[in-house]
């Protein structure tokens, strides 16, 4: 019932606002186009209505709660991969955090490993393993949690040395490859469904970026499920 009414407004101020456009568009006012352009600006809804003209921008997620939550641990090991591979290739401090900095943080943010694991616990198969399959993701939240902390507050300046190197690589591999165990206990069709994901929207952006003059930018790692 509240969607249906709020429904209704919806049309009723959508119609309000493009009639407004309309009407201040027909006038002869000098200043119409920036009249527009402030209604346009002012209102919420002109801002859904933009959201809604870019759907290539936004982020649609899997209708499939467990097969998104499975995606976004997927693309968490993706990530430890990529980390790695800066971590390797690393040998200065502050270079090295700057270029983990971002990527940490869309890791941290979006992918919240932790929720996941909690949400996908519900889905362990058996229920016997529920404790091994949880301790597994906690262990795997845990060290990543680790490694960030580690970039954010050790990592200062001066050259990359080998023990800060280890450091960082075992925690990432540790995540991991802990996140493989709890991946273990979660159902495999949709497991290999959201990895597919991550592989045809790898290959759907190489392919854009393959038109682009900044093509050699775009680095893919191999991604870790391929060589188990
Ligand atoms: C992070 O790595 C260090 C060094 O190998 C290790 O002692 C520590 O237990 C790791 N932390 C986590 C949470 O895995």
């Amino acid at each position: 019932m509240t969607l249906k009414i709020s429904s209704f407004l919806y049309i009723c101020l959508v119609s309000l606002l493009l009639t407004t456009v309309l009407a201040l568009s027909l006038t002869n006012s000098p200043n119409r186009r920036d009249a527009i352009q402030r209604i346009i600006l002012a209102t919420p809804i002109a801002t859904a209505l933009t959201q809604a003209t870019q759907p290539a921008l936004a982020y649609t997620p899997d209708p499939d709660p467990l097969r998104e939550s499975l995606y976004l641990m997927s693309r968490v090991q993706e990530a430890t991969v990529q980390q790695e591979r800066f971590v390797n290739k690393a040998t200065e401090q502050d270079v090295l955090k700057n270029k983990m900095k971002l990527t940490l943080r869309l890791v941290e943010k979006n992918y919240r490993l932790l929720d996941q694991i909690t949400f996908a616990a519900e889905y362990v198969t058996p229920t016997s393993a529920l404790v091994d399959a949880t301790t597994a993701g906690f262990e795997s939240a845990e060290a990543l949690q680790n490694a960030i902390d580690y970039v954010k507050s050790d990592l200062k300046s001066g050259p990359f040395e080998k023990d800060q190197k280890e450091y960082i690589t075992s925690n990432l591999t540790e995540c991991r490859e802990r996140l493989f165990d709890f991946l273990s206990y979660m159902p495999p069709d949709k497991l290999q469904a959201a990895r597919k994901r991550v592989e045809e929207e790898n290959v759907a952006n190489r392919d854009e970026f393959d038109g682009d003059s900044d093509a050699g930018v775009y680095n893919p790692v191999v991604l870790p499920w391929k060589n188990r």
